[in-house]
């Protein structure tokens, strides 16, 4: 009876650990996978304002939904920063394309990412005062931090290669300086 209780509690106490870590992990990959749709909601409105950054405009897409996917790019980023938990450190395992650099230097994430956000701000001004040169400039700014973020800290999928050439390198709009 005594050994029956043992084992009972035993396997009690295997059984919560094992709750416990399962559904932190779960969590993390929650984390991992919010970040990623966060991004390529980002990458969608990048995607529509090029075009408007450099005056080809279409006929569907005005000053307003500029700026409003300006505003969205400023919340997403918002909202990714706080989603670079060190659990979620698991390229290794394949779960994330963010390399380990990201915790190794912080710092350099963190600049980056600010660059990011304050180019997001700018563009939203600037497309607010029809401002043609700084509307530019923001972009630039915007493309070159998404591109050195990315070619620093995320892994990058052969499979991806293709989108990344057009995409989410940065060059996003041309002559910028
Ligand atoms: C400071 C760093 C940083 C900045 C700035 C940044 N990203 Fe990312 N981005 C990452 C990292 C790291 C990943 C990989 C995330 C993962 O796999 O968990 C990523 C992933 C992505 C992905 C792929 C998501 C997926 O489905 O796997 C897209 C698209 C993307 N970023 C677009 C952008 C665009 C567009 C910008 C700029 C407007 C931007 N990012 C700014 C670091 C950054």
């Amino acid at each position: 009876m005594n050994r029956f209780f043992k084992l009972l509690i035993l396997l009690l106490i295997s059984y919560s650990i094992n709750h416990v870590t399962a559904s932190d992990f779960d969590e993390t990959l929650i984390t991992i996978e919010t970040r990623k749709t966060a991004m390529q909601g980002i990458w969608e409105r990048v995607k529509r304002l090029s075009p408007y950054v450099e005056l080809k405009e279409k006929v569907d897409y005005n000053k307003d939904l500029a700026a409003n996917d300006a505003q969205e790019i400023v919340k997403l980023l918002e909202k990714t920063k706080y989603l670079w938990s060190e659990k979620s450190n698991l390229s290794s395992k394949g779960f994330t394309n963010a390399t380990p650099a990201v915790w190794a230097l912080p710092d350099y994430f963190n600049k980056l990412y600010s660059k990011a956000e304050q180019s997001a701000l700018n563009l939203n001004n600037a497309i607010t005062n029809d401002n043609i040169d700084d509307t530019v400039i923001a972009m630039c700014g915007l493309g070159k931090a998404c591109g050195t973020c990315h070619a620093n800290f995320r892994r990058l999928l052969t499979s991806q290669l293709a989108n990344e050439v057009s995409g989410w390198s940065g060059k996003y709009v041309e002559n910028c300086k």
